[in-house]
């Protein structure tokens, strides 16, 4: 046991021994150079050279709390309104910069329940909002409850206690790739019979919140309409979780731009200083704002749009812009899809694909994920996948689930890099699929 206490994704496995970075490249202690394919904090890779610049400049700014007034948050607001929502300012009303993803969705959903007087939150299947308060009770992952996840003779999963009631909504449906198995066993449902139950459960919450990428679930524009127009007329708020996919990664600044709906409140984190700090935000539609007009909105963070944070969210954005990254993400899409469908058509072990833009899941046959708490310490297929993926020279992620494995490079990466990305996926798969073929023959 080392002096720093760890917390690690893939159950079971070493986790990559990262001693430095550049571009999409990782290094590792072992001497080894390998590709970052699944880091969603990390849009611009490692060391972008105007990153880097801009936070030397940055480094000998003031330190000034959320308490005091500091010209260059409000510079990146304004970059935000104009790099970011550029198109979207009819409804956005006004944002406010937090620490991290998991906070920016306690700070919305708070601010829900205090809106509408409900205690009561919603969100969809198999969603990951965050680790604290209100965030991490709509987590709906079964084995991210926050709590301990140990074998049975240590004690076993132990669990916190949620701070609010959560209702759960289906996931939109929607994949690249099925296969016979998967699709005979979740045949397609009507969206309305599938969200029969969600005016009900929506009359009672403050807010229902959505993300685009989690548990292999992306964004689905009749979904998102459908849930966004039950919200409304049951008196619940929308709450757009983008901490993955805004500002780029899903091909188009935001997920929710797919849908006619607009949001009440966007969450952001991740990405948004460029991978080199920690910073979120919360994003207030008009309506919203309004609704706060002679109240004073009564919490405060000491780090909260600190100066160094504030720069890094305006150079990323002018980055994001100048660079015009959006348009390269797209044209991978059409890559990372086509090759993905194949390699998928190619191993039996798969049995969905999703994504969009830079984020794909693929998703193997196993276990049921409902069951999953990672109270062993025997490492799960999808980590044994992806640490064969390592020592083929890629950091491929799992989310900590059994048989989910995520791509989500940085946006900077090019078709060749990705090419190898997809290969080394495509050769480690062979493991899952040996796996997969034992399995089959044993239960003849
Ligand atoms: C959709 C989504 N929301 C929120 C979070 C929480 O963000 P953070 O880890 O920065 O707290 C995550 C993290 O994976 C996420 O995927």
């Amino acid at each position: 046991m080392g002096r720093l206490l760890r917390t690690g994704l893939n159950a079971g496995t070493e986790a990559p021994r990262v001693i430095g970075g550049e571009g999409v490249y990782f290094h590792l202690a072992d001497g080894r150079r390998v590709l970052d394919g699944s880091n969603t904090g990390g849009p611009l890779g490692h060391g972008h050279p105007r990153m880097a610049a801009a936070l030397r400049e940055a480094a000998g700014l003031p330190m000034v709390s959320e308490g005091w007034s500091w010209a260059g948050r409000d510079q990146a607001a304004e970059d935000f309104f104009e790099y970011g929502l550029n198109g979207e300012e009819h409804w956005a009303g006004a944002v406010r910069f937090c620490l991290s993803g998991s906070e920016a969705n306690d700070i919305a959903l708070s601010l829900a329940q205090a809106l509408t007087g409900r205690q009561p939150i919603a969100t969809r299947e198999r969603a990951y909002h965050g680790l604290v308060g209100l965030s991490r009770d709509v987590t709906t992952q079964p084995h991210w409850h926050g709590g301990l996840a140990a074998p049975e003779a240590v004690g076993g999963a132990r669990l916190p206690f949620p701070c609010a009631p959560v209702h759960v909504l289906p996931a939109p449906d929607g994949a690249l790739y099925r296969s016979a198995a998967e699709a005979a066993a979740n045949p397609p449902r009507p969206l309305y019979e599938r969200l029969a139950d969600a005016p009900a459960m929506l009359a009672q919450s403050a807010a229902v919140i959505l993300d685009y990428t989690q548990g292999g679930f992306y964004h689905d524009g009749d979904y998102q309409d459908a849930v966004a127009a039950i919200a409304r007329e049951n008196g619940a708020l929308w709450i757009a979780d983008e901490v993955v996919t805004g500002l780029g990664r899903a091909g188009r600044p935001f997920a929710f731009q797919d849908g006619g709906s607009r949001p009440d409140i966007v969450t952001l984190g991740k990405g948004l200083g460029g991978g080199s700090i920690s910073v979120a935000a919360v994003l207030l539609s008009k309506e919203v704002v309004k609704r706060l007009e002679g109240a004073s909105w009564q919490n405060y963070g000491t780090l909260r749009g600190h100066p160094l944070a504030m720069a890094a969210v305006s150079a990323y954005l002018r980055i994001l812009h100048e660079e015009d990254i959006l348009a390269r993400v797209k044209t991978l899409e059409a890559f990372y899809a086509r090759r993905l469908k194949e390699i998928a058509e190619r191993h039996p072990s798969v049995s969905r694909v999703a994504g969009q833009g830079l984020h794909w899941t693929i998703e193997l046959h196993g276990p049921n994920w409902r069951q999953w708490l990672a109270d062993t310490p025997d490492a799960p297929v999808a980590s044994r996948v992806a640490d064969l993926a390592l020592q083929k020279g890629a950091v491929i992620g799992t989310s900590g689930e059994q048989t989910s494995l995520f791509l989500a490079p940085p946006l900077v990466i090019s078709e060749a890099e990705s090419a190898t990305l997809l290969d080394i996926l495509d050769q480690s798969l062979d493991l899952a699929d040996r796996e997969h073929n034992r399995m089959m023959e044993a239960a003849q």
